[in-house]
């Protein structure tokens, strides 16, 4: 076959354009996927920042329902309260010693957290408790301390069966503050550790404002006069435990004492 008669395949120029040509079509799907995925980043940041927005929002309704279920929680016990104390300072208290003494004892902050809210509802039983009774200016009879005994047993059962930790707590503290650790407590005359520990908390924090709260009966006793019948007391009607930390950090229990006063 002669020189001339040779097929010819694609020139140069042929090949080179067809490169660019392709070149030119890489480019451009190039060019397509990344403004697709620009776009898919764009429509990623909005999910995130509209989700962003609805955790805000959730965040904010559960605020509002928790200081409400807490608000409501603080009215209950100004209710069962109301006739028994002259303002609700007591239970102000009465919640700062119990949440002092609970963390001192090395308590978890979540259930420190739940005693502030479940030590001012101890008594809400008394709601349950004729007011000839509750009100009575002089000792009670045999007779009627029985009856004021049950507001345990009566607190106990308005609390019962919730599924909420605080009203949990609550209902055992309203059974078990008015045990005793020597066992002469009611209402079932517990004794030492079968005394859940938030009600062995909420009876020296009880006993102690009592003492040092004016009642329509008494005047208040100083501070002193209180803390000696609590050492005498320790291990008595008192967790040693408990009355160990409390003295421990007495200052601070004068302290709340001096800031939650009646106006
Ligand atoms: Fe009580």
């Amino acid at each position: 076959m002669g020189k001339n008669n040779r097929p010819r395949g694609p020139s140069n120029s042929d090949q080179l354009k067809k490169y660019a040509e392709d070149l030119t079509e890489v480019y451009k799907s190039e060019k397509e996927k990344r403004k697709e995925l620009e776009a898919s980043k764009q429509q990623l940041v909005k999910y995130a920042d509209d989700l962003n927005q609805t955790i805000l929002e959730l965040k904010a309704a559960h605020q509002e329902l928790q200081e409400a279920y807490f608000d409501t929680i603080h009215r209950l016990v100004l209710a069962a309260e109301y006739k028994d104390e002259d303002t609700g300072d007591h239970i102000k208290r009465m919640s700062q010693y119990c949440a002092l003494i609970a963390e001192k004892l090395g308590m978890p902050a979540k259930e420190v957290q739940n005693i502030i809210y479940a030590a001012p509802m101890h008594d809400v039983g008394k709601i349950g408790i004729p007011d000839s009774i509750l009100m009575k200016p002089g000792k009670l009879t045999k007779e009627e301390f029985e009856i004021m005994k049950s507001h345990t047993i009566i607190g106990a059962n308005i609390l019962a069966n919730s599924k909420a930790e605080v009203l949990k707590l609550a209902e055992q503290i309203a059974i078990s503050h008015h045990e005793k650790w020597n066992g002469k407590g009611y209402p079932q005359g517990f004794s030492g550790d079968n005394i859940p520990m938030a009600g062995r908390i909420v009876g020296l924090a009880d006993a102690f404002d009592a003492l040092t709260s004016k009642r329509p009966y008494k005047e208040p006793f100083p501070v002193e006069v209180a803390l000696d019948i609590i050492k005498k007391e320790r291990e008595q009607h008192f967790d040693p435990d408990v009355v160990d930390v409390f003295l421990e950090n007495i200052d601070e229990i004068v302290k709340i004492k001096a800031e939650v006063v009646s106006a």
